[in-house]
């Protein structure tokens, strides 16, 4: 195939030259009728088209979406691609539902995305969780050791898979290949939420992609790291592990009957960019990820994720265009820098968590961001006292045991209950909290004393708390019997 090819893409724009009448969806008419305050060009508007001959159907393509999708598994090397338009998560749901069949069994690290509650709600599986490892410095979740994998396997002979974080949000990767040489040493089938994972395929700096590593499937948000337009992702199969028509009709299912064609060939033009251009835009980035690292390794108080955390349990590779950085040890929170160098700065980061702050270098950063941001943590350590450092964290509780799995206490009655009153109740709601950004409880999992106590904890404190209708912790809901 020749990856200059953008089939999809040169299908929209030789529509919209041939001048048709338009007597079709949507309403705004290629920009002709765009709500007045629109301030980008009409011109992207023309290809916000839908299912016209010689457009294809992304639910059953034949023609240039087809194209467009084998000319993405040649380069990521699958034997089988599909484009996403409501992100990784969609893949996520559409695995699992293609995997599992209600009551079935799936190892999963504990700190998987929450679009696996999604997956595990639609497909009535039993999640068996697996703790990650954890990097305490930056109390966050690394990748899965191969004894919590071999354990597992072990002891849950009938699981229909297991599903690996290739990286985590923050770069890292464990052992992957062992991992998936584990799982296909006793039959199951490995999937990779690869969603932060797009442009490993195209510098060597980067750790493995999933699918070198031998996994039958994986979701990439091209989205995040390969230039496409968000919410718009891939799905890869290799092998014949997992069952594409399953998974097919899975995303027909999930994924709307009018996907965007702006998405879609966002995913055509950035798979043609990083075939063409990968190499050379991530090597960019990674160069000047470096140099941001070397800068900032001279501050006081600033603390880095780097080579040195390699070869600790589950930390096998980092992506060097992530940078993790902390002002634990100078008593700053995560969301306080991230706060500051947003108003003193103007610098925006990736994502802040109570110790750290995740900062992206991709292939469109530029110098000035990157001199911005040295220049704020520069100030932003001269201001601070370095030397009173930023209280622990209190252990996290044990796993709670689960009474019921995530699809009954999703679909069974609850009501709101005061969080001091909630021991011995089945939570009904997805708890998450980070650091370490580890779920403390799923829904049909038991909330004990003890999750009480370190919930009413974590409301004193600023913590990020993902899930619960009440993320001020004052009720959960909780399953009414
Ligand atoms: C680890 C991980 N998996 C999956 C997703 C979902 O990806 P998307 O936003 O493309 O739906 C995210 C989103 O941030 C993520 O961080």
């Amino acid at each position: 195939m020749n990856q200059e090819e953008v089939p999809l893409v040169a299908a929209l724009y030789a529509h919209c030259a041939r001048n048709y009448a338009h007597l079709h969806v949507p309403a705004h008419r290629q920009g002709e009728a765009i709500f007045p305050e629109w301030q980008g060009g009409k011109e992207i508007l023309q290809l916000d088209l839908t299912e016209l001959p010689g457009l294809d159907d992304l639910h059953h393509p034949e023609g240039v979406i087809a194209r467009a999708q084998a000319l993405a598994a040649e380069l990521f090397g699958a034997g089988q691609a599909f484009f996403l338009v409501n992100g990784s998560t969609v893949g996520i749901m559409a695995l699992l539902l293609a995997m599992c069949r209600p009551g079935d069994e799936i190892l999963l690290p504990r700190n998987a995305h929450r679009a696996v509650l999604g997956g595990l709600v639609f497909s009535g599986a039993k999640p068996v969780f697996l703790e990650p490892a954890v990097i305490e410095e930056f109390g966050m979740a690394a990748g899965l050791t191969s004894q919590v994998v071999a354990g597992a396997l072990e002891e849950h002979p009938r699981a229909r898979g297991l599903l690996v974080l290739h990286p985590t949000y923050y770069g890292v990767t464990g052992d992957l290949q062992q991992l998936v040489e584990l799982a296909h040493g006793v039959n199951k089938p490995v999937v990779a939420d690869e969603a932060h994972g797009v442009h490993f395929p195209f510098h060597d700096g980067f750790p493995p992609p999933a699918l070198q590593c031998g996994v039958d499937a994986s979701v990439q948000s091209m989205h995040k790291m390969g230039g496409s337009l968000t919410q718009s992702s891939l799905l890869h199969f290799k092998g014949h592990r997992i069952d594409i028509r399953r998974t097919a009709g899975a995303l027909r299912l999930l994924q709307s009957s009018s996907p965007s064609y702006l998405l879609l060939a966002s995913l055509d033009g950035a798979r043609r960019q990083l075939a063409t251009r990968g190499a050379e835009m991530l090597g960019r980035a990674v160069d000047l990820a470096l140099e941001v690292r070397r800068a900032l390794s001279r501050l006081p108080g600033i603390t880095l994720l780097g080579e040195e955390h390699l070869g600790r349990p589950g930390v096998h590779g980092l992506d060097p265009t992530r940078l993790v950085i902390s002002l634990r040890s100078a008593g700053l929170t995560g969301y306080q820098v991230a706060r500051i160098l947003a108003r003193d700065y103007r610098v925006q980061v990736e994502m802040a968590d109570y110790y750290n702050l995740v900062v992206v270098i991709g292939i469109g950063t530029t110098r000035r961001d990157c001199e911005l941001l040295i220049r704020g943590l520069q100030e932003v350590v001269r201001r601070v006292e370095v030397g009173r450092a930023l209280m622990a964290c209190p252990e996290r509780p044990p796993l709670p045991v689960a009474r019921l799995t995530p699809r009954q206490a999703w679909l069974a009655p609850s009501r709101p209950l005061p969080l001091e009153e909630c021991a011995g109740h089945i939570c009904a709601e997805w708890v998450n909290v980070t650091p370490p950004g580890i779920p403390l409880l799923y829904p049909g999992e038991e909330i004990g004393p003890e999750m009480v106590e370190y919930l009413q904890w974590v409301r004193k404190l600023p913590l990020s708390v993902q899930g619960p209708e009440d993320p001020g912790l004052q009720s959960l809901r909780v399953v009414v019997w």
